[in-house]
């Protein structure tokens, strides 16, 4: 028997390769203590394997610094299947799934044939089985994600706003899709260079626009105020727009804080800022629902572990330390989508 963690899933398989007998593992030995060494060995794999495995995932053999972003196209692939599913465009923002389509294709980060599999009805069906049953609601909430960001964008926009910002922008498609209708405001996006890079060929194939900037950096490694200051087109006194969609629970802590500190000290008076977070569970770890210990082990085991959550009583506060305000009255902003509330807060 073997254990898959694959892009989403996690499988129980009849042999060690993994190639047959696919299915969602039964949740009986899963618990929120997950201990991977001995819940491995439960998996059949001898205690000189579990060692190894264990150490693979957890002791730094699997962290991906230099490899795109795994979640980043997991987002991008569930937006592909988001657009096949019925209702759904009535939420996604329109255009999305299609350009998402071809930004895949022309960045190289996936062939036609997974965007097939991505747009039959057999994977939204194991979306809908098997994603949703170990974090319920949370194919949707992408949708959600995405219309929210966006709405948060437009209406800015509409207040005035002459810059946009997308941190941790992966395979999002709002900055190439808004700037021809918006050529006043400048749309800029921060990524890792490892998935900035291929990104930035997929948008030269599709087209570039004179008012969309991509910048590869590891804001791990430098300041985004830095980054920001060293391009000269940056304005740091013009209202802006930042997002920063499903990033901060990537970063650690410390992090987290500092860049909101910084997103504070690189726009002007009028800004808004937002963003996806998961909420801290009873247990102080980041609450992803009822696989969350075997949830946390596979995002660990694909180098992008959950490392950030907080209570949302006390996100006011966390803010305002950091010279922002969580506006209540911007709408979208009180209920929870999947595993994130989605939050937007000004100053
Ligand atoms: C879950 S993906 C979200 C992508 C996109 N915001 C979306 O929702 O479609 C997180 C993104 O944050 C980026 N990221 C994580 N840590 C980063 C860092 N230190 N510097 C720059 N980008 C980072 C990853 O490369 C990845 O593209």
């Amino acid at each position: 028997m073997g254990l898959i963690i694959s892009n989403h899933y996690i499988f129980q398989c009849n042999d060690t390769d993994g190639n047959r007998g696919h299915r969602p593992v039964k949740p009986s030995y899963l618990n929120d203590c997950f201990r991977p060494k001995a819940d491995i060995q439960k998996l059949g794999y001898s205690s000189f394997l579990s060692t190894r495995i264990t150490k693979f995932c957890f002791e730094g053999g699997s962290v991906r610094k230099d490899k795109p972003s795994m979640t980043a196209r997991k987002v991008a692939l569930s937006v592909v299947t988001l657009g096949v599913k019925p209702g759904m465009d009535r939420i996604l923002p329109s255009g999305v799934a299609e350009a998402t389509e071809r930004l895949l294709i022309a960045s190289g980060v996936v062939g036609p044939a997974t965007i097939r599999w991505a747009r039959s009805k057999r994977m939204l069906s194991i979306y809908e089985n098997a994603f949703d049953w170990m974090m319920p609601g949370q194919l949707e909430a992408f949708a959600h994600r995405k219309s929210f960001c966006e709405r948060q964008v437009r209406d800015g926009i509409r207040e005035g706003a002459t810059q946009v910002l997308v941190l941790g922008a992966g395979y999002d498609t709002m900055g190439w899709r808004l700037s021809p209708e918006y050529p006043d405001v400048t749309f800029y996006e921060i990524d890792h260079p490892a998935t900035a890079s291929l990104k930035s060929k997929g948008i030269d194939a599709m087209g570039q626009r004179d008012n969309l900037c991509l910048i590869t950096e590891d804001l791990g490694k430098r300041k985004l105020a830095d980054v920001l200051k060293s391009n000269k087109s940056w304005d740091e006194s013009a209202p802006s727009v930042l997002i920063a969609e499903g990033l901060v629970m990537y970063l650690p802590p410390e992090a987290v804080q500092d860049m909101f500190f910084q997103c504070d000290e690189i726009t002007g008076s009028g800004s808004r800022i937002a963003f996806s977070y998961i909420p801290t569970g009873t247990d102080g770890r980041p609450d992803i629902g009822w696989l969350t210990g075997i949830l946390m082990w596979g995002q660990k085991a694909i180098g992008e572990p959950w490392t950030w959550s907080i209570l949302p009583e006390e996100l006011g506060s966390f803010l305002e330390k950091t010279g922002w305000m969580i506006a209540p009255s911007l709408p979208g902003t009180t209920h929870k989508y999947g595993i994130e509330f989605f939050i937007v807060a000004t100053k």
